[in-house]
């Protein structure tokens, strides 16, 4: 088998939008075959006859913003099979234990694959398994408490029958594994166990409807280096600022993945950079604006800052790309028809400590927001190239009477020239029966990002400049 498996992060909707977003359009050519609510299966066209197509999955680790890890894939075991060995209530015991050892089977010749040898080897691995969703009942119960000690101690034993000096495994605190509440381990403790190297591995079992996915971790998502450069940047504002993963999404929604390092892209809202940093990761030419002086002046910080930490020189004239000016200004500050994309969190509202009435979020709407967004479009229509697209978050305010209230951020963009992008393709996006994992006709066109509770959601849009 030739597939790959991407662990999707915590938002496992736009993990996959993103996903296949990328998969349709950048040269990383694929498709989702299976998915879960935390795992996508990927068919790649061409990756495997790359001889070093593990720098390739590094390189798309890199790009996305909603994925954990990326494992290879070395079998599957179909729901039936795993049901019938791992049953909610023993009765054919025989049943149980033929259909174990085949499930063992199964393992023992993926091993042999998973470690490139294991006679005479000192070998450690950690098993991670991703249930298809962490609410369903069968993870706690059956997967937690005796799935896991099985593979556990079955590929053990396996690897001393193939000759292994010593294998051992990683062990998860007993008391998560007795209540059953127990997260896979995380990128940063990969990295700390070396789970990359010959001798060591991290083993999935990734569930979804269909069955098990046995896969071996390549790479993953450094979780230090984005939080790095969100915490220890000199200038920062948590209350407004995005995180960096739903920026790095939001900038791959821009369709822009060929030659990078000549497109221009625009934040007109920059507050304190955090989408021009991850940005500049990525490699596009960057440039920004805000309403407020002094929030540019620390963009201008902070990209300055991040430079230095890249060890990468200072482009001349940098500065110049930064500049204060209202929403309403940006054709008279920036050219016209200069950018090839703008993403940007525009302001979304006042930071509400709790909800507002029906009436004050309605008068914000109609006063301050909707004005403001079709500042946007029309300003936005001007300095983007044709076929430019912005990527932007709206706000979805949830109201003490119950109604939640969004300004009518598509009409307004289709009023300025705009067309609506649909995030999701349908045509694309297999069928799956639990309704907790299909995408509904709304998902197709926005995604939302929020906690529970959040009284001010974002939900996230894509246009494009006709
Ligand atoms: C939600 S914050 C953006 C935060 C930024 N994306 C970040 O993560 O750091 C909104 C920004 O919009 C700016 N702003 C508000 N009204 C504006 C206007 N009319 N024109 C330009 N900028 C404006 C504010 O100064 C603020 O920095």
């Amino acid at each position: 088998m030739e597939d790959f498996l991407f662990v999707l992060g915590s938002n496992f909707r736009l993990s996959i939008a993103e996903l296949d977003n990328v998969l349709k359009n950048s040269q990383f050519k694929g498709r989702i075959k299976d998915y879960s609510a935390n795992i996508a299966i990927v068919e790649f066209e061409s990756l495997l006859e790359d001889k070093i197509y593990i720098n390739k999955l590094m390189e798309l680790q890199f790009l996305l913003g909603g994925c954990q890890k990326i494992a290879k894939v070395y079998d599957f075991i179909d729901i039936h099979t795993i049901k019938t060995g791992f049953p909610t209530h023993i009765d054919k015991f025989k049943l149980v234990e033929r259909t174990r050892n085949k499930i063992k089977e199964i393992i023992g010749n993926c091993l042999d694959n998973i470690f490139r040898r294991i006679k005479k080897k000192n070998l450690f691995y950690a098993v991670s398994i991703y249930p298809n969703l962490f609410d369903d009942e069968y993870y706690p119960d059956i997967l937690v408490k005796h799935f896991l000690p099985f593979l556990n101690t079955e590929i053990m034993a396996i690897l001393y029958e193939k000759g292994a000096k010593k294998a051992l495994y990683y062990s998860y605190p007993e008391k998560n594994i007795k209540s059953g509440h127990l997260n896979p381990i995380f990128p940063h403790v990969l990295i700390k166990y070396g789970l990359f190297n010959e001798d060591r591995a991290e083993i999935i079992f990734g569930f979804t409807e269909e069955g098990v996915y046995i896969a071996r971790t390549f790479t993953a998502d450094d979780p230090n280096f984005k939080k790095k450069i969100d915490e220890e940047k000199p200038f920062k504002e948590f209350k407004s600022s995005i995180s960096p993963k739903l920026a790095l999404i939001m900038l791959n929604f821009l369709n822009l993945f060929e030659k990078r390092e000549s497109k221009k892209i625009l934040d007109p809202f920059v507050g304190n950079g955090t989408m021009l940093l991850f940005a500049l990761i990525q490699d596009f030419q960057i440039y920004g604006s805000d309403i407020d002086a002094e929030s540019v002046e620390h963009t201008n910080r902070n990209i300055n800052w991040l430079l230095d930490e890249l060890e990468e020189e200072v482009p001349l004239f940098l500065s110049e790309r930064f500049k204060a000016a209202d929403i309403k200004d940006l054709s008279n500050i920036f050219e016209k028809n200069f950018f090839d994309g703008i993403c940007t969190e525009p302001f979304l509202g006042p930071y509400y400590k709790k909800r507002p009435y029906y009436v004050q979020a309605r008068h914000l709407i109609d006063t301050e927001l909707t004005p403001l967004y079709e500042t946007i479009f029309r300003e936005a229509n001007k300095v983007l190239k044709s076929k430019g697209r912005i990527c932007m978050t709206s706000p979805i305010i949830s109201t003490i009477d119950g109604k939640d209230i969004q300004p009518n951020v598509k009409q307004i963009a289709i009023n300025n020239n705009f067309k609506l992008i649909p995030m999701v393709d349908a045509e694309r996006i297999i069928n799956k029966s639990n309704i907790k994992l299909q995408f509904q006709r709304q998902h197709l066109t926005n995604l939302i990002d929020a906690k529970k509770n959040q009284i001010i959601k974002r939900k996230i849009y894509v246009f494009e400049k006709q």
